[in-house]
């Protein structure tokens, strides 16, 4: 597909390219429920979660959306939204309990079932290994900050490619490492909850390391034609103003944001800036020899996840920070626009400015949008509807961002909708609901939104109508 096919298709609206891959996304700790079934031991989520005041209402992963024990329906809906391809995210402590030692039969058989239940419907299974979810006893034993988690990770990899290879064609290896690696240890406001900047520096490179390690073991354990990817939440960064001093917090939060996975990741290097800007938290001598070989196996397409642009200016930030060594040179400022239920701006130029930037710095890597989509305060009317024009809106914009890259040149070869059910928001818990389908948590019920209606149109017709 090139650009001029885009163009040249008919002026019904937004034709998207044959082929282009329709989908819907979710995680594991964020859906599945049934924690503490079939061996699942505590991941790091299943701890956090408990600490008084860290999620709001008290919300854990326990039931979630039930979804372990509701997976056909949940196929059902995907069958009848039409999408192509799905992408989940397979637990680490389903199915190596502490990170360490055999596969646990039932928690494998889980996703052997659900992959089946996927292929029978016609729906491409998209499987992430890491969507934050890490085995408590491997935190315990210090967590991303130490060397050995990229090694039991790529173990890891290897069960649950030897179980699912035969029927699993896409593979991602973790989900927005940005978010574990500073949110996680930086800020603390996800699991395991530290705060130690100097420590989530060391998790950003085992996160590296970890995916580097796990393409090796994923491309030896499948067929040649597996497509392996890592999906990062890269930030659109604009500076508030053309100052010199703003361009220079927009290029510390680029080195931060991005280039602390796309450099090590695509050109085996450290961003040299990142090194400097931290010298006084780290020396980065626990990057070792071949690390960043190791890091920049070759990858076949690279997953974004996009929501909205980050506007920052110089400043300082107080309190506990996800920008370690930006604390006394950065703010972060308000984006103008209208907001999602989340507070975060609707700007889909932000997701067209990341898929043109990544067209010219990596002009050789296919792209995937691995999730968008939007909170929002849905209810079910009196008559059961869901009425979501907010969320359809959002959609629509970006899809068209998504078509105007393509136009553009863009080799994006699928999107996948955040997300097919209303589930467990981190932090937030249930409170913001970004399902397509909404749940009510106390029935389980499930009702498509007219989000879900309107998104299977899109699929169905192969773009957006005018
Ligand atoms: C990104 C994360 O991968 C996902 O788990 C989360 O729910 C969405 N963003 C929305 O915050």
């Amino acid at each position: 597909m090139t650009a001029a096919d885009v163009q040249s298709r008919p002026p019904a609206g937004l034709a998207f390219p044959t082929g282009f891959r329709w989908g819907t996304a979710t995680a594991a700790y964020q859906i599945e429920g049934a924690a503490a079934e079939d061996g699942r031991a505590p991941s790091i989520w299943d701890t956090f979660s408990r600490v008084p005041g860290k999620v709001r209402n008290g919300d854990t992963g326990d039931i979630a959306a039930d979804h372990y024990h509701r997976m056909t329906e949940d196929v059902a809906l995907m069958r009848d939204l039409g999408v192509t391809d799905y992408r989940f995210s397979v637990a680490w402590p389903r199915v190596q309990p502490t990170g360490r030692g055999p596969a646990l039969q039932k928690g494998l058989d889980f996703y052997r079932r659900l992959v089946d239940e996927l292929r029978a419907a016609g729906i491409r299974p998209v499987a992430t290994l890491y969507h934050w979810d890490l085995p408590q006893e491997l935190e315990d034993g210090g967590g991303w900050p130490h060397r050995e988690t990229a090694e039991r990770f790529a173990e890891y990899a290897s069960l649950v490619a030897g179980a699912l290879g035969d029927r699993v064609a896409t593979w991602t290896t973790l989900n927005e490492p940005w978010c574990a690696a500073f949110l996680g240890y930086a800020s603390g406001v996800h699991a395991p909850g530290r705060t130690d900047p100097a420590a989530s520096l060391r998790a950003a490179h085992h996160f590296n390391l970890a995916h580097g390690l796990a393409v090796g073991a994923l491309r030896a354990a499948l067929p040649a034609s597996t497509e392996v990817s890592l999906t990062l939440n890269l930030h659109a960064v604009r500076p508030l103003t053309g100052s010199e001093a703003d361009g220079d917090a927009a290029r510390r939060v680029d080195a931060l944001g991005n280039r602390v996975f796309l450099d090590p990741v695509f050109h085996g290097r450290l961003p040299e800036d990142l090194v400097a800007d931290t010298a006084a938290l780290t020396d980065w001598s626990f990057v070792r020899d071949g690390d960043l070989a190791a890091a920049s196996a070759p990858v076949d397409s690279l997953g974004i996840n996009y929501y909205s642009p980050t506007v920052v200016a110089a400043g300082t930030h107080e309190g506990p920070s996800p920008w370690p060594g930006a604390e006394r040179h950065v703010r972060f400022e308000p984006a103008p626009g209208p907001r999602t239920a989340m507070d975060w701006p609707v700007d889909a130029d932000g997701l067209h400015e990341l898929l043109t930037r990544l067209r010219d710095e990596l002009p050789h890597v296919p792209l995937m949008v691995t999730e968008n989509g939007a909170a929002y305060d849905d209810y079910a009317d009196p008559s059961g509807e869901v009425h979501d024009p907010e969320r359809v809106a959002y959609l629509r914009q970006h899809l068209a961002a998504v078509h105007r890259a393509l136009a553009d040149g863009v080799d994006v070869r699928g999107y996948f909708l955040w997300s097919l059910l209303d589930n467990f928001e981190w932090a937030y818990g249930y409170g913001k609901r970004f399902g397509v389908v909404h749940v009510d948590f106390a029935s389980q019920r499930r009702t498509p939104k007219d989000s879900a209606r309107w998104y299977g149109e899109v699929i169905a017709r192969g773009g957006l109508p005018q």
